[in-house]
């Protein structure tokens, strides 16, 4: 089992605080399309923060490789960055989202064409930043990490309201939205180093496992947490249709233990198909999940994925860097946000 960490994501990052500054500066500075319109919009964008994970795990990964943070380095950290935040501003307007990271959404100010555009351009740069770094490999991971992001938004579209999921579609799916591009962001800096197959391997499982934990967490919060510390609204996903981890905890709990509870909660998510406003279904929906300690049992999920993540560290050497992986990895479980 895990040991829990107290620091705070900001602690926990502190040994990559520059170059994520650095990074801030390349994203909100150098980026300057032609339109003034766009130029407004990916200042506002990444101006109103985020966590900066993906490009703080790749630095974070050089260093415990031992190696310099390079403009390599720099490039690979600026295309997860953008190719994570084009990815929410497209989600943005495919969930008809108004707030995200605490501000406004583009689609919420902007009409969707300007909104789609914006996305679009933040793929195209992240493009040209992969002919700057003109590596076949990487170039190949980030265009499967393209391909994943879309496979998994339409079998989520796809999936609404269906209670037919099992545990294969929902961490695929996760793997798909959220893992695939963690594990760029951790494989891709290791390929830069042309480092031996093993170590590319095992740091590619560290984010691969952190994503699928990060998005367990993604969809714990979503029932437990509220929209102010979210910066995104909050009870969302069963509204939207989405099965996540915490009814998918449930229809598995009910199946084993009481048929006809489970066949009520089935017609009760079908029902919600045609009134997903309907608060006196949700809070049903909700108190079922509760009485069967879905939050847990889905914790209790993230946690073995964490631990799956600390395995992969075994073949770094310690380090502060490596520690700061560890703290990472176990701030997930906690993270508010
Ligand atoms: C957030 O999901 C969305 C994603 C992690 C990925 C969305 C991907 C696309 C829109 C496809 C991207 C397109 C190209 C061209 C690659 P969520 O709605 O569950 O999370 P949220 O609560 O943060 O909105
Ligand atoms: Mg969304």
């Amino acid at each position: 089992m895990s040991t829990l960490t107290t620091k705070s994501l900001t602690e926990i990052l502190s040994l990559v605080t520059e170059e994520v500054k650095s990074l801030d500066h390349r994203l909100i500075e150098d980026i300057s399309p032609s339109s003034r319109a766009l130029c407004s919009i990916l200042q506002e964008i990444f101006k109103a923060g985020g966590k900066r994970l993906r490009p703080a795990l790749s630095f974070l990964f050089a260093k415990a490789l031992g190696k310099q943070v390079d403009e390599n380095i720099y490039l690979i950290a600026e295309i997860s960055e953008l190719i994570h935040t084009a990815s929410l501003v497209h989600d943005d307007i495919i969930d008809n989202s108004l707030i995200r990271r605490g501000q406004p959404t583009t689609n919420s100010k902007w009409d969707n064409a300007i909104t789609v555009i914006s996305g679009d351009f933040m793929f195209a740069r992240a493009a040209v930043n992969l002919g700057k770094l003109a590596n076949n490999d990487i170039t190949a991971l980030y265009a499967k990490v393209l391909e994943d992001l879309c496979d998994g938004e339409i079998r989520q579209v796809e999936k609404k309201f269906s209670t037919d999921v099992d545990w294969d579609y929902y961490y695929s799916k996760s793997y798909k939205k959220t893992a695939s591009l963690f594990e760029a962001a951790t494989k891709a800096p290791a390929i830069a180093f042309s480092l031996d197959s093993e170590i590319i391997q095992a740091c590619a499982d560290y984010g691969k496992y952190l994503g699928l934990a990060f998005q367990v967490i993604d969809d714990i919060l979503d029932y437990s947490s509220d929209t102010e510390t979210l910066g995104k609204p909050s009870c969302a996903d069963l509204k939207e249709g989405q099965i996540t981890i915490p009814v998918l905890c449930t229809l598995e709990t009910l199946a084993a233990r009481d048929v006809s509870a489970h066949k009520q909660l089935v017609e009760q998510i079908q029902n919600l198909a045609v009134e997903p406003d309907n608060k006196e279904l949700t809070e049903n929906i909700l108190q079922t999940l509760k009485s069967c300690d879905a939050i847990e049992k889905s914790k209790a999920k993230a946690e073995d994925l964490v631990q799956k993540a600390l395995n992969s560290l075994a073949v770094l050497k310690d380090s502060p860097y490596k520690t700061a992986l560890k703290d990472l990895a176990n701030f997930t479980l906690n993270r508010e946000r």
